[in-house]
């Protein structure tokens, strides 16, 4: 791998790559026991373009476990409002010559248009709808920590696929390596092409869900849609937020996942997500250092 753009271009053994070392360095952190200079006198650049506490903090955090320098270039205060243009500002970036750049950016593909004009690793940190690659590992990471493997197994993903780039990089991953991802959407919501074939399409969060191991809920991305495609959110919550009355219809030992921010009472109850023994929302969340640590380590480690 020279740079991770997303999961779609990535092949059995590289995603088996990237798990192996995120569940070693999960391991490690546990143990107190990693190479802290692993990334000695390298710089991580954040770039992100759109707004972010997960993903940017723990690339931050990854990237000082392994003895990184990160530097946090922010829009706001850049030349950017001077109307520096987007390949201005990266291509001024890239003489400064950092070690690897983690952009989020709501432009389609525009970490893969970094990617052509530095000469650094470049890491998709979530491009539009398009994916969000390291969201794909820590998730994956979490469901093999309690699933023990993804072969097989049954995920259900529901809500707002059309807008979401956590579900396009989760269905890709999923299937490359053997589960079987059910998509769960009002018709509002439910793009009419999705990146995998095998996915199954469902219009009830009840029947979606049924025999599942894995109930992977997403946030309704009001900012990215038309307010028509969801007028009622308090009918949206009826029909498709999760209660532990719908989550009967899973497997009894279904683990209940959300990638974060939440919208609570709207895509799932407050019961459900702080639940200790069904929701991994915490899990996930603290699965995304081990995740970047991997990724970063893979990517600028000599
Ligand atoms: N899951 C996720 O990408 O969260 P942030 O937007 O807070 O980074």
């Amino acid at each position: 791998m020279d740079h991770l753009l997303g999961i779609d271009h990535l092949d059995i053994d590289e995603i088996t790559q990237v798990l192996d070392r995120a569940q070693h360095y999960a391991a490690a952190l546990k143990k107190g026991e990693w190479d802290k200079e692993r990334l000695k006198n390298k710089i991580i650049l954040t770039l992100f373009y759109e707004n972010s506490t997960r993903t940017l903090t723990s690339f931050d955090i990854a990237a000082k476990r392994l003895g990184a320098d990160v530097v946090v270039w922010h829009p706001k205060i850049s030349s950017v409002h001077k109307n520096e243009s987007f390949s201005d500002t990266i291509d001024t970036l890239a003489e400064m010559e950092p070690d690897a750049i983690v952009i989020r950016h709501s432009e389609f593909g525009a970490p893969g248009f970094v990617a052509g004009r530095v000469r650094c690793p470049v890491i998709n940190g979530g491009d539009s709808w398009r994916e969000h690659p390291t969201q794909a590992f820590l998730d994956a990471l979490t469901m093999i920590q309690e699933k023990k493997t993804l072969e097989g197994l049954n995920v259900a993903i529901c809500g707002d696929i059309a807008h979401s780039r956590v579900a396009n990089s989760n269905m890709l991953l999923l299937d490359k390596m053997g589960a079987q991802v059910n998509i769960i959407a009002p018709e509002s919501l439910m793009p009419d092409k999705l990146p995998i074939g095998s996915a199954k399409k469902f219009t009830s969060l009840e029947d979606g869900i049924k025999g599942c191991d894995v109930v992977m809920m997403l946030r309704i991305q009001k900012e990215r849609m038309e307010s028509s495609l969801i007028p009622d959110m308090a009918a949206y919550h009826n029909e498709f937020g999760l209660t532990h009355e719908k989550l009967k219809h899973a497997k009894s030992d279904a683990i209940v996942m959300h990638p974060g921010p939440m919208n609570r009472g709207v895509e799932i109850d407050d019961d459900v997500a702080d639940d200790p023994k069904r929701s991994m929302i915490k899990r996930q969340v603290a699965n995304g250092i081990p995740a970047r640590m991997a990724v970063l380590d893979l990517l600028v480690g000599d």
